[in-house]
């Protein structure tokens, strides 16, 4: 038969069989081809980060909650090893830091890929990707610093799972969370271990989580109840400048609906049950191509790439909404502000998905808000900066402190303001010395769904729910700090 090369594949397909690589294949895809380099920088691909197994050798990129259980041991205390090993030596290289000083060494070369790999996710991966970023796990990391953990924060806008266990970061790595909603979407924080953290960190938190109390109904319900805006798409078309730096992401009910003028390059499949397809669709129309599938029963979308201007800088007033048979996306321009197209690079912009309305969350329901992106300055770089002050969802649900011995009851009270944490499950507060029962009080009193079994302070203090609570985390922990550690 005849032979067919691979690189005549649709992008489409290459993406499909990317899929069930790991990130060590992926990074080799993207050597093969400038095409494939691209498909290899497509968001859904890398939606679950763990640089630090990655660094060595272990290539698992699932959900975190197959890692939520227990952690292995003999990982954990490897990577501990490694890690006081590269300290003793960095401190000893004066001069000579190079690879070949360590390269005896195994310890220490496992940190320096370490570093490497997470210099490389910052610098040429999550500057494409990070608003795709779900959930990134740290832990155990000593090659990572604030600074990057900043870095990476300001890439990775929608977060909902962040594990930073162990680490050296200070208060300074949540910087950029002290703009309001910036993160939102947060549902899991672990800081287990993270004794540089104080009240700063808590209160940039409980900013960053958003404001329940600050809504106006007239806005969320504006925001709601925007009608659908049908859009002139040919006029559109003929308005697309090419080369330049702004895509255009038009969806649009049109049964039977095709591409424009310009033609279809390739077919996008939606998965009415995977929002990111739209994100991996607005990737694509950056890079020329055409979008156009049924989604649902009576839905079609289509995607218009080529690089031109956003829809929304010229209709002022467009507001639309698709329907999922499971999911409910908006796109609103927002006070003539914001379109809400995750490639755009405009100010004021931002995006929202909602699953469901977020402004009145019920404890422990299962209230689901992606906040795709906004935008700041005119350079797009990805650096999402909400400011608007709907959707907030205080969705946190999972809080560790535990050995976050410079925690008072100050930076509690940070967390209960705002609407407290309406969703909150879990919270370790072992080894947090500084706080009291009041501060305690204060902070369970704004979390109705917190679990008595998963709720985690000193056995010293006389606290809320003492009969059915549980103690303190770090009694036998060793490396934690705890009132009772050396009895
Ligand atoms: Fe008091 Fe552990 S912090 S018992």
């Amino acid at each position: 038969g005849e032979r067919v090369s691979i690189f005549v594949l649709p992008q489409e397909l290459v993406l499909r069989v990317f899929r069930y690589l790991g990130p060590e294949d992926l990074c080799r895809c993207g050597q093969v081809s400038s095409t494939w380099a691209q498909v290899v920088k497509t968001g859904s691909l890398w939606r679950h980060l763990y640089p630090v197994r990655w660094a060595r050798s272990d290539y698992y990129c699932g959900p975190p909650k197959d890692l939520d259980q227990e952690p292995d041991e003999d990982l954990v205390k490897g990577i501990q090893e490694e890690g006081r090993a590269y300290q003793e030596w960095d401190e000893d290289a004066d001069v000579d830091e190079s690879e070949e000083a360590s390269e005896g060494c195994p310890a220490i070369s496992a940190v320096q890929r370490e570093k490497t790999l997470l210099n490389g996710m910052i610098q040429n991966l999550l500057p494409t990707v990070g608003s795709s970023v779900r959930s990134l796990s740290l832990a155990y990391s000593s090659a990572v610093s604030s600074k990057m953990v900043r870095q990476i924060l300001i890439f990775c806008p929608n977060l909902t799972h962040l594990d930073l266990t162990q680490t050296d970061v200070s208060d300074s790595a949540f910087d950029s969370w002290a703009e309001f909603g910036a993160c939102r979407s947060l549902k899991h924080l672990d800081l287990s271990g993270c004794d540089k953290i104080t009240d700063r960190t808590l209160k940039i938190l409980s900013l960053g989580l958003g404001d329940l109390t600050a809504h106006t109904n007239s806005s969320r319900s504006k925001l709601l109840k925007a009608p659908p805006s049908p859009i002139k798409l040919q006029e559109e078309h003929s308005l697309l400048p090419m080369g330049r730096s702004c895509q255009e992401l038009i969806f649009k009910r049109r049964p039977g609906g095709r591409g424009l003028g310009c033609g279809p390059v390739h077919v996008w499949v939606l998965d009415p049950a995977e929002p990111a397809d739209i994100e991996d669709a607005a990737d694509w129309s950056r890079r020329g191509g055409v979008v156009s599938q049924e989604s649902g029963p009576a839905s079609v979308f289509e995607l218009q790439g080529g690089g031109g201007s956003c829809c929304c800088r010229r209709s002022q007033r467009r507001s639309f909404r698709t329907g999922f048979s499971s999911s409910h996306w908006q796109y609103s321009s927002v006070g003539d502000a914001r379109c809400g197209h995750s490639t755009c690079c405009t100010s004021e912009m931002a995006l929202w998905t909602l699953r469901e309305q977020c402004d009145t969350p019920a404890p422990g329901g299962a209230v689901d808000l992606w906040t795709k992106c906004s935008f700041e300055g005119n350079s797009c770089p990805e650096r999402h900066n909400r400011t608007d002050k709907s959707g907030a969802c205080r969705a946190l649900g999972f809080l560790s402190l535990s050995g976050c011995c410079q925690i008072t009851d100050l930076g509690l009270r940070c967390l209960s303001q705002r609407g407290g944490l309406p969703q909150l499950e879990h919270l370790n507060l072992s080894g947090c010395l500084l706080i009291t029962g009041a501060g305690l009080h204060e902070l369970v009193s704004v979390c109705p769904a917190l679990n008595m079994e998963h709720f985690y302070y000193c056995d010293n203090i006389n606290g809320p729910h003492a009969d059915t609570a549980s103690g303190c985390q770090n009694l036998q922990c060793g490396f934690r700090a705890c009132c009772r550690s050396g009895e």
